[in-house]
């Protein structure tokens, strides 16, 4: 495997779409979106969260893409231990400087689930996936020239250098080569700068629902609804 160095990530992450959805690459996704939760993401839930609170939510996606009805797209980038390992260590996800040093990281105490959250296996080995988003296909067949856009994130180690851009090119330019979509669309709360994000993305404001998201007592958010032709 060729060396990481600073930055190239940032410069050369691969775009890999529906990967192997092995145990491991489960808890890696499970593991990351608890970290991109606790450092202020909103992707679903609000923190503090653990792994228990979001698995049953991310199984029902992962058994859509399973099924195919959604689709995983991912960037992934050559292991950098030592990023990732400030990020999970912020999160008290690493739980002792000896597991550090033999590799061992993840959100519980066994050695089997820390070992599971380090390594990606197959297609994958030697790499960790470091965004993801997925792609879902409306149940409604008079909805299947464009699919919704969910569980945008970027690992928290990773963000700030363009890969949630990357992410979400790839995104749209596999909806369209490959899916041969029209369009996608996606939904966030207001108030959490995503909606600067998804506006320089290219995507365009098309509806607002007040109040709709609360995300803490006398805190509502708006559901706002972005849109982008392909
Ligand atoms: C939102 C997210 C996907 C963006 O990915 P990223 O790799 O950090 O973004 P990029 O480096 O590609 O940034 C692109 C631009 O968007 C801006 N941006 C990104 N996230 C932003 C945020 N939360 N608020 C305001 N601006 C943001 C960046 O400043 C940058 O603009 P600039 O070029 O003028 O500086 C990532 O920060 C993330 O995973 N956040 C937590 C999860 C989340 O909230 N997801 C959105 C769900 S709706």
């Amino acid at each position: 495997m060729k060396a990481f160095e600073p930055g190239e990530i940032v410069q050369q992450p691969r775009v890999v779409v529906n990967p192997p959805l092995t145990d491991e690459l489960r808890e890696h996704l499970v593991d990351m979106w608890v970290r991109v939760t606790n450092e202020g993401g909103s992707v679903g839930f609000v923190p503090p969260v653990t792994a228990a609170i979001i698995r049953p939510t991310a199984d029902r996606s992962f058994d859509r893409v399973r099924q195919g009805t959604d689709v995983l797209v991912c960037l992934t980038a050559p292991t950098n231990p030592e990023k990732i390992r400030g990020s999970l260590r912020k999160n008290g996800l690493l739980e002792s400087p000896e597991k550090a040093e033999h590799g061992l990281v993840g959100t519980r105490g066994t050695d089997s689930d820390n070992r599971a959250s380090m390594g990606l296996s197959g297609a994958l080995t030697g790499e960790r996936v470091v965004a993801w988003l997925l792609l879902a296909e409306s149940e409604s067949l008079l909805r299947r020239h464009w699919r919704t856009v969910y569980r945008v994130q970027v690992d928290p180690a990773f963000q700030g250098d363009g890969l949630g851009t990357k992410l979400m090119a790839s995104a749209a330019d596999h909806a369209r080569d490959e899916l041969g979509l029209e369009a996608l669309t996606l939904m966030t709360r207001s108030g959490t700068g995503a909606e600067r994000f998804y506006k320089r993305c290219g995507y365009r404001e098309v509806g607002r629902i007040p109040g709709a998201i609360r995300i803490g007592p006398h805190d509502n958010r708006d559901e706002v609804h972005f849109w982008l032709d392909l």
